[in-house]
Formats: C-alpha cells, structure tokens, sequence
C-alpha cells in the first residue's frame, strides 16, 4: 500500500476573516485532486468554524494547530479537541517547535496530545526536529529519537498506523533556509528506521513524514522527489495562494 502524500498549510498565527475565506475559496476553486494526495489547511483556532464551511464540499481537509491533552472540561483558554471534531477538523498539529519553544511543551505532553486525538479519530501531525546548536552539537538524532519514543511508549499499538510525522528542522522554519533534499532526505530515512525500532516495521513503511522549513515553489519538487519525503508542510509560501498551488502541482 503506498503512503499517502500531503501538502499542509499551516497558516501560522495569520489571517483575518476575509482573507482567509479569499484564500482558501481561491485554493479550492483551482485544485486539482489527485489520487493519494491529501490537502490540509491549518487556520488559526478563531477561523476554524469559517473555515470549516467554506470547505464543506470540497476534497481539501481541515486541520487545527494545537489541542488541550484534555477532552473537555475546566481549562481556560484551551483548545478542546472534542470540538475541533465537532468543527470537522480531520488534523491537527502538535509539537510544532513554535510550541515547544515559546510555551515550553515537553514531549510527554505532546504524547498526550497525541493520544486525546487519537481517541476522537483525529490525525495528530507530529512535528519534530533539531535547533540549529542541536544540529552542530551533533546531539539532533537523540533529540529526535526521543521526541519519537515519547509517542510510541504513550500510545497503544492499534492507534500507530493513524500518525503522521513532519521533521521541521527549527533553524530552518521561516528563516529562508531550507534543507537540503539530501538533508532532510537523510533525516526522514532515519526517523522512519527510529518508528520501525520504536513502533515497528509494519508501520514505519506505512507512516507518512512530511518535510517543513522554507518550503517554496522553488524547491518542492526536489524535496518531494526523495523516496521517504511524503510531502510537506509549508508555513509562509501556505499564504499565498499561487504560491501554494504550485507547491500541489509539484507533488
Ligand atoms: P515556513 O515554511 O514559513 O518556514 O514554516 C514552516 C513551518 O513551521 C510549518 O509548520
């Protein structure tokens, strides 16, 4: 069975109403769809609901960028998955490294993130990745390997095959430098063989890992081109919508 391939746009902290609606109804009215592809816009929290019936009847998915650990309940200013559900959120991101650095998001707290969306049948997109001192420290695999471990010692074995992984190297998200295919290539080779040896075989071949960090029209098509580069997450470019749809058609 092949992997499903994404492009997401996460959307960042950006957008007001009516540009969003404009940019997602340009987004939708130009799209192609094609098979084993999967689109996914990420708006901010407040847009969800706006958002959400603009793409009522349309193949593009819909995915929030954060969720409480909790279902429901007494947490101030949360996000409550259970109505990201309600929403038709099908995504939603977590440990994106915004998050885990300006709110200080640990991995464990990630994992049970991971596992509360699970349970409603929401597909966490899990972003990991190094700093660029981790990277010349030489200590960003064991960064990664445990950013990994956190997910498969938290989660059961019958939710592994519904996640998704993005290796967002932090030096190069919104920085204009992008990894190289070779770079990112190398990495996501690795994390597939850390999912195999934490989770297992099975679902490591099965498991789509997507590539974030200065993603563009320029470069999509080398990076989509590596074997175990399921297709990407892109910030900046994700706000335009030529630019975004160029990204499609390189996939
Ligand atoms: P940029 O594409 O703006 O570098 O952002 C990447 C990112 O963080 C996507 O989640």
């Amino acid at each position: 069975m092949a992997r499903m391939n994404y492009i997401a746009g996460n959307w960042k902290m950006n957008l007001l109403p009516e540009m969003a609606v404009e940019l997602t109804e340009l987004i939708k009215s130009q799209l192609v769809p094609k098979p084993n592809q999967e689109i996914v816009l990420f708006p901010q929290t407040g847009l969800i609901p706006l958002i959400s019936q603009v793409l009522l009847d349309s193949t593009i998915q819909l995915g929030a960028q954060n969720t409480s650990d909790q279902l429901s309940g007494a947490y101030t200013g949360e996000n409550s998955p259970e109505l990201l559900k309600a929403l038709r959120c099908s995504y939603c991101l977590i440990g994106h490294s915004e998050r885990r650095q300006y709110f200080s998001e640990s991995d464990e707290f990630i994992a049970r993130k991971a596992e509360v969306l699970t349970s409603l049948k929401i597909t966490p997109i899990i972003c990991i990745g190094e700093s660029l001192e981790e990277r010349e420290k030489e200590i960003h695999l064991e960064k990664i390997t445990n950013q990994i471990k956190a997910i498969y010692q938290r989660l059961e074995p019958d939710v592994w095959s519904g996640l998704v992984f993005a290796y967002e190297p932090i030096w190069a998200i919104g920085t204009g430098k992008t990894a190289t295919a070779d770079q990112a290539d190398e990495i996501h080779k690795f994390i597939r063989s850390e999912i195999g040896r934490l989770g297992n075989e099975f679902v490591a071949s099965q498991t789509s890992i997507l590539y974030g960090g200065s993603a563009k029209p320029s470069n999509a098509k080398e990076l989509l081109s590596r074997e175990d580069i399921d297709g990407l997450l892109v910030g900046g470019a994700s706000l335009n919508a030529d630019d975004f749809l160029n990204i499609i058609e390189s996939c």
